[in-house]
């Protein structure tokens, strides 16, 4: 994997949508950015002691795309839940669609964008920093949960490692894959309302599964299951 290295960036995953001669498998770190992007236009809070990268693949394979976001979530979790004594890696939980949780509280962020014929896997996670901005009240970072620092580098390489190393078995893993996403899951036994353009409706939905394709299966108040490729939602 080629890696390029800045202090500061706008966007980690701007900066690799703006490089016309992308190769396959190339990571870009940044200490800090000035634009982080979350999903749905949110922004990400940066900064120093995060792990904030981006790494390029190549958009070949069947399905990718609709299991990339799940499976980096996978990955992420897997590297994660090293640094973390064993009687509290429960706590590590994954959060569709594309969020990491310890507790009730976010530690990483991961967005997937298609860029001409990449994808671009951005994860952002909080490591040694503890300045979460307006997300005070519901981040944390491998700091807090360990009450030690931890080599941010390091962290990284292990996730493109473990990336690359299973990516070619996507496919023939993703049932594994997806009942351990499915056993250490934030939204199990928990009541989730939609919510469009920022209004929460009525209906409670109760969380059943992330099925083959990615989706959220809920259960309605008749007892019938329906699936989302996106949605924006609250638990309660
Ligand atoms: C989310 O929580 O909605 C996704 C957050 C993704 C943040 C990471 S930080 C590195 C990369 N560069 C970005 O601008 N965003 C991702």
């Amino acid at each position: 994997m080629i890696v390029h290295k800045y202090e500061e960036l706008d966007s980690t995953n701007d900066y690799l949508r703006r490089k016309l001669d992308l190769q396959d498998y190339e990571c870009v770190i940044a200490e800090n950015q000035t634009k982080g992007k979350g999903k749905r236009g949110n922004i990400w809070v940066s900064s120093k002691g995060a792990a904030l990268f981006s790494f390029s693949v190549p958009n070949d394979k069947d399905e990718f795309l609709e299991k990339v976001t799940i499976f980096t979530g996978y990955i992420v979790r897997e590297v994660i839940k090293k640094y973390i004594d064993e009687e509290n890696q429960k706590y590590l939980t994954f959060k569709w669609p594309n969020d990491i949780y310890y507790k009730n509280r976010k530690i990483c962020g991961i967005l997937c964008e298609v860029i001409r014929n990449h994808i671009i896997v951005g994860v952002g996670i909080n490591v040694n920093n503890t300045d979460f901005g307006i997300y005070k009240d519901i981040a944390i970072s491998l700091l807090e949960i360990t009450g030690k620092k931890h080599n941010v580098d390091t962290i990284i390489s292990q996730i493109t490692d473990l990336f690359i190393a299973k990516e070619n078995r996507i496919n023939i893993e993703w049932e594994q894959i997806l009942q351990n996403i499915n056993k250490f899951n934030y939204l199990k036994n928990k009541i989730i309302k939609k919510k469009f353009d920022g209004v929460v409706d009525e209906t409670e939905y109760e969380f059943v599964r992330i099925d083959r394709k990615g989706q959220l299966t809920l259960l309605g108040d008749k007892m019938n299951e329906v699936s989302f490729v996106s949605l924006d939602f609250v638990v309660l």
